[in-house]
C-alpha cells in the first residue's frame, strides 16, 4: 500500500510577518501541490535566493520550485492587477508559472471600490492600520453576498454584481471619493482576466483528487492567528480566517487531509498597525531589533512595532491551531544583545496574574507583561546550519521559548537565504529541512 502523503499547514502564530514565506520556498521542494487559501494582496511574502529578495503577494510562495503545483483557493480575495504585476515579476527572473498555476473561480475579486472603501474608513477616527489594499471591504460584500468572484466573468453576472457593489459604496461614502463607472470597471477587469483564463478552475475538486491519489500539499497561511478575525485581537485583525479553520473554508477540503501543522514564530514579537501589543519595546532595544531586523512591511513599508517573545500569545496560536511544532525564525537579529526578555504572563491592574490572553480588546489596555530575561550570546548565529554549533546561550533561549509554550521546536532560521538555518535534533522536519 502507498504511505500517504503528510500534508502540512504552515501558519503564522504571531501579527504576521513571521517569515512564513521562506519556510514554504524551502519546503515546497518537497510537495506536489503548495495552496494560499486566505487573505489577499495584503500578504507580503520575501523568497531570498542567491541573495535576491522576490516579494510575493498572492501567488504562493512554492512559485520559486518548478516541480510545484500552485493552487489558489476560493478564501482567498484577489486582485487582479497586482496579480499581473507579480506574474511579470515572476517572468522577468525566468519563472513562468502560467501552466502549473490554479485560480478557484470562487474566489472573490478585489474591487477599486474596496479599496476606496477600505481607506475611505481608514482616514476616520475608528483606523486599525490597514494595509490599504481593500481586503476588508472585499471579504465584507462576500459576507453581505454582493461580492464578485473570478468565474462571474464568464457572463453578465460581473457586471451586474459590480454595479451592485458601486451602488452600495457609494452608498456609505457618499460622494466624498470619486469613484470609477462600473462599465469602466468591468472592461478592465475582464482584460485582465482574459489572458489568465487557462487558470481559472475548480480548486476544491482539483485539491480533493490531488490528496485520493496520494499526493503532497502545502498549505500556506497568510497573516497569522493574532491578526484572525475569530481568534485575534478583534477588532485590529484582518478579515479572513488566518488560522487553521480558514484553511478547511478557503480550500473545501476536509480536516483529515491535514497530517501537521508547522506554526512560525519570530524569536521575538513585530506587529504593524494599530492595536493590543503587550511585550512592545517602545525604547532602543526595540528600535535595534527594528533596524537589525529590517522590521519594515513588505506591502506598505511601514516601520513594525517590535517587541519580545509573548509566550502567551504562542500559547493561545497554539492551542487554536493544534501546532505540531514551532519554526522559529530570526533568531540572528537578537545576536549581540547582553538580555533578552520573554514574557510569561500578564498583570492587570489590580495586580492579578492573568495566564491567558484577554477576549475583549478593551481588557488589553491596563495589562502588563511579567518579562522574565536570560543571557544574549556573543558569538552570532548568523547563517548557522547546525544545532550544535548555536551558543550554548542561544540553546538556552530556544529550550525557555518550548518551556514556556509547552511546544517543540522543530527549524531554526538563522539569516533570510535558504540556506540559513536548521532542524532541530530529532525534529520531524528533519526529512524536508535536511
Ligand atoms: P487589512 O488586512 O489590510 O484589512 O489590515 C488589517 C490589519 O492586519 C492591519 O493591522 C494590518 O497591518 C494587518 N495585516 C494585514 N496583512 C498583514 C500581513 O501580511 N502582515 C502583517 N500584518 C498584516
Amino acid at each position: 500500500m502507498r504511505k500517504p502523503a503528510e500534508n502540512i499547514a504552515i501558519l503564522g502564530l504571531q501579527w504576521g510577518d513571521e517569515g512564513k514565506g521562506k519556510l514554504v520556498d524551502l519546503l515546497s521542494a518537497n510537495f506536489q501541490h503548495v495552496v494560499r487559501f486566505q487573505g489577499g494582496n495584503n500578504a507580503g511574502h520575501t523568497v531570498v535566493v542567491n541573495g535576491e529578495s522576490i516579494a510575493l503577494h498572492q501567488i504562493p510562495s512554492g512559485a520559486l520550485n518548478p516541480g510545484c503545483f500552485l493552487v489558489v483557493g476560493s478564501g482567498v480575495v484577489l486582485n487582479i492587477e497586482v496579480l499581473h504585476q507579480e506574474l511579470e515579476r515572476l517572468r522577468e527572473r525566468g519563472i513562468d508559472v502560467g501552466k502549473r498555476l490554479l485560480l478557484s473561480s470562487n474566489a472573490h475579486v478585489v474591487l477599486p471600490y474596496h479599496i476606496a472603501l477600505d481607506n475611505w474608513r481608514e482616514s476616520g477616527s475608528d483606523r486599525i492600520g490597514t494595509t490599504g489594499r481593500g481586503i476588508g471591504p472585499a471579504y465584507e460584500m462576500k459576507a453581505a453576498r454582493l461580492g464578485v468572484r473570478l468565474g462571474d466573468f464568464d457572463s453578465p453576472n460581473a457586471i451586474i454584481r459590480i454595479t451592485s457593489v458601486h451602488r452600495e459604496v457609494s452608498r456609505i461614502i457618499d460622494g466624498s471619493t470619486p469613484l470609477p463607472p462600473p462599465e469602466k470597471v468591468h472592461q478592465n477587469l475582464n482584460s485582465l482576466i482574459q489572458p489568465i483564463k487557462d487558470c481559472l478552475g475548480d480548486a476544491q475538486r482539483h485539491l480533493l483528487d490531488a490528496w485520493r491519489k496520494g499526493e503532497s500539499i502545502l498549505f500556506e497561511g497568510a497573516q497569522a492567528t493574532m491578526l484572525d478575525i475569530d481568534h485575534g485581537t478583534y477588532p485590529f485583525v484582518t478579515s479572513s480566517n488566518c488560522s487553521i479553520g480558514g484553511l478547511f473554508t478557503g480550500t473545501g477540503l476536509p480536516p483529515k487531509v491535514l497530517t501537521k501543522v508547522f506554526g512560525v514564530a519570530k524569536a521575538y514579537t513585530t506587529r504593524v498597525g494599530v492595536g493590543p501589543f503587550p511585550s512592545e519595546l517602545k525604547d532602543s532595544t526595540g528600535e535595534h531589533i527594528r533596524q537589525v531586523g529590517h522590521e519594515f512591511g513588505t506591502t506598505t513599508g511601514r516601520p513594525r512595532r517590535c517587541g519580545w517573545f509573548d509566550a502567551v500569545v504562542l500559547r493561545h496560536s497554539c492551542s487554536v491551531n493544534g501546532v505540531d511544532g514551532l519554526g522559529i525564525m530570526k533568531l540572528d537579529v537578537l545576536d549581540g544583545l547582553d538580555s533578552i526578555g520573554i514574557v510569561k504572563g500578564y498583570k492587570d491592574k489590580s495586580g492579578k496574574h492573568i495566564a491567558h490572553l484577554p477576549s475583549a480588546t478593551y481588557g488589553w489596555e491596563d495589562i502588563e507583561p511579567i518579562t522574565e530575561y536570560v543571557d544574549g550570546w556573543k558569538v552570532p548565529t548568523r547563517g548557522i546550519k547546525n544545532w550544535k554549533d548555536l551558543p550554548t546561550q542561544a540553546r538556552k533561549y530556544l529550550h525557555t521559548l518550548e518551556e514556556a509554550i509547552e511546544t517543540k521546536i522543530v527549524y531554526v532560521s538563522t539569516g533570510p537565504d535558504r540556506d540559513s538555518g536548521l532542524a532541530t535534533p530529532r525534529s520531524w522536519a528533519k526529512n524536508w529541512l535536511g
